[in-house]
């Protein structure tokens, strides 16, 4: 389902270049709930960012259901994209000013889904799924951390991905929160069948994966 070949990453800086990624192959099976672990530092956004088309790779490929994603133009990148990966984001990445039901809908409609009433119904569904029910008409700033996080994560499902990416999603949550938003990371695994690819610093919290890859200094640990 995901593969990855020959990856690599360099950011030109002020100071010079940096080689963020430095050669990279994997492979992640349908429906598999996969984590990526290592240190602050060690490229693990970096990676995640050209798994998920935001960020083109200095070398290399990306599979996705057999699709070299960065051999796509712009325009059909975007579309892959937007119909076939969710992505879960480290920090906040709600519009503030649109309330749950539209923050969850916005993928639909960038789309160019046209049926207004059928993404409202979808995005109440998937509301509801992430224990949301009743916040339908809330503004980001009206949920704490948590319920900012579900709603960011029925986002990334609005448009039924295959893959769905993960950085650190719980890194900025309490205890009891970062519990709930894993299980429901995991039950959404299991019972869409949605691959998850999830990016932690916890090995606690990737205990459960298979396969874990652990980055370190920009390669894969064998
Ligand atoms: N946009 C960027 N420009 C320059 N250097 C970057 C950029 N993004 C990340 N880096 C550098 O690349 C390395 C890997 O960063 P990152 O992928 O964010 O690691 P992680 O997610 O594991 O903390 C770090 O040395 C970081 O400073
Ligand atoms: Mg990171």
């Amino acid at each position: 389902m995901l593969a990855c070949r020959g990856l690599m990453k360099r950011y030109e800086t002020d100071r010079g270049s940096v080689d963020a990624i430095r050669g990279i192959d994997l492979d992640v099976g349908s429906g598999r709930y996969a984590a990526l672990v290592g240190r602050s530092g060690s490229g693990k956004s970096s990676l995640l960012a050209m798994i998920g088309g935001l960020s083109r790779p200095t070398a290399g490929q990306v599979l996705i259901d057999g699709t070299d994603i960065w051999a796509l133009s712009d325009s059909a990148l975007a579309a892959f994209r937007s119909a076939q990966v969710g992505y879960v984001f480290q920090f906040a990445s709600l519009l503030p000013s649109l309330n749950a039901i539209e923050n969850v809908a916005l993928p639909a409609r960038l789309a160019g889904v046209r049926r207004q009433g059928d993404i409202l119904d979808a995005a109440a569904g998937l509301l509801a799924d992430v224990g949301l029910d009743n916040h339908f008409d809330a503004l980001p700033s009206e949920l704490s951390s948590g319920e900012q996080r579900r709603v960011a994560i029925a986002r990334a499902l609005m448009n039924a991905p295959k893959l769905l990416l993960a950085d650190e999603p719980t890194s900025d949550l309490d205890e009891r929160s970062e519990r709930e938003i894993m299980a429901l990371l995991l039950d959404l695994n299991r019972r869409r069948g949605t691959t998850l690819l999830l990016v932690t610093h916890s090995l606690a919290l990737a205990a459960e994966a298979e396969p874990v890859f652990q980055m370190l200094d920009g390669t894969l640990a064998p």
